[in-house]
């Protein structure tokens, strides 16, 4: 049945009327920002989806591939409440009019194809000088709430949903990529939640805490680290912690164009993308990637590498940082139900190869958080 919601958003001040459980071939009118919902209501199941990367090879955006993840995601679930961007939405351009213009036109396919708000998070494509900074702050970060440290305001925030706190960082600033650069306020922002009621956290990022393959491109920063400048890996081993010690139930990131979930010391990390861009590999230590000869031998010479940064490399082992891991090279994005029994995760994908069609199936789907503490 066709329902007509009005919400009000108070930092756009206009009210947008969007169409809940409308057939898929409609559409849609969504919005850029956060769904600006009482902060506490009681605590009903929902849904969120999470998706990232939908940057084009050759293109600015794979539109192709893009409109269809935004239009699956409804047709699995109408009534999602909001979809997390994880970054990487454009290829970019260090020409500030070429990378606003492809940040426009993401602008225009999303909202014309998703019914619901758009949470963005900014990654390293849409950066590409100190001027595509501030074109993505006018475009994207003046639609979300500027509740973040003074000099990513835009970039990172949080905001409160049904009693669940959603936490946005920038790893991406220009000029210091990789890095958590406001550990303070991180922590802040995560230890009042639990006092405030909230029941879940769930932090989103671009860039990996935890890479499944890049090994030198990630926040712990392994290639500096191996050099003796150790100032990312341990700002991650802190970030890391912090999620630990509060009960986090999971970091969502983007960046290496393939799914992997895992969990590293009690804490989800959940690797959701590509939205479009080129698939990537994980490494070979995890059985069954089918990872050519070269991939291999990369492995091989990558290991001081994953060593520095603790991750098994031994016959047996997964060659990743956490267990329970569970990684594909495929278009894919996530479902999360947050439900009175707990959290569900549902990973939906489509091989490149059947692109064509794009029919996207479940392909993953685990219990990410036990019921929710009193
Ligand atoms: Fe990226």
């Amino acid at each position: 049945m066709k329902t007509i919601k009005t919400i009000s958003i108070s930092v756009l001040s206009i009210s947008i009327l969007f169409l809940a459980g409308c057939p898929r071939q409609l559409q849609y009118q969504g919005m850029l920002g956060f769904p600006n919902y009482p902060k506490h209501t009681e605590a009903e199941p929902f849904t969120f989806a999470v998706a990232g990367d939908s940057q084009g090879t050759f293109t600015q955006i794979n539109k192709e591939v893009l409109w269809r993840v935004m239009d699956d995601i409804q047709f699995r679930d109408s009534n999602t409440a909001f979809t997390v961007v994880t970054g990487d939405m454009i290829h970019g351009s260090s020409d500030s009019q070429v990378a606003m213009r492809a940040m426009q036109e993401w602008q225009e396919i999303v909202t014309s194809h998703f019914h619901a708000p758009i949470v963005p998070v900014c990654g390293n494509h849409e950066i590409q000088t100190e001027k595509t900074q501030e074109v993505y702050r006018q475009l994207f970060g003046s639609h979300v709430p500027q509740n973040g440290p003074e000099d990513e305001r835009g970039l990172s925030y949080y905001f409160d949903y049904n009693r669940c706190r959603f936490i946005v960082i920038d790893t991406a600033f220009y000029g210091d990529m990789y890095r958590v650069r406001h550990i303070d306020w991180l922590e802040n922002v995560i230890k009042t939640a639990r006092p405030a009621g909230v029941n879940h956290i769930f932090v989103f990022g671009h860039i990996p805490a935890w890479p499944v393959a890049h090994i030198k491109n990630s926040l712990p920063n392994a290639a500096n680290a191996i050099n003796g400048e150790t100032s990312s890996l341990d700002a991650t081993r802190r970030f890391w912690n912090l999620l630990k010690e509060y009960r986090v139930d999971a970091y969502f990131c983007g960046h290496e164009h393939v799914y992997a979930r895992q969990n590293v010391g009690g804490v989800w990390q959940i690797n959701t993308c590509s939205a479009g861009a080129g698939l990537g590999t994980i490494n070979p230590g995890y059985p069954g990637t089918g990872a050519s000869q070269k991939a291999k031998d990369a492995f091989e010479a990558n290991k001081p590498y994953y060593e520095i940064l603790g991750y098994p490399t031994g016959a047996g082992s997964n060659g990743q940082a956490g267990t329970q891991f569970v990684g594909a090279s495929v278009f894919n994005y996530v479902l999360v139900d947050v439900l009175s029994s707990g959290v569900r995760l549902r990973m939906y994908g489509v091989k490149e190869t059947d692109s064509l069609g794009l029919n996207f199936e479940l392909m993953d789907q685990f219990e990410l958080s036990p019921v929710p503490v009193k």
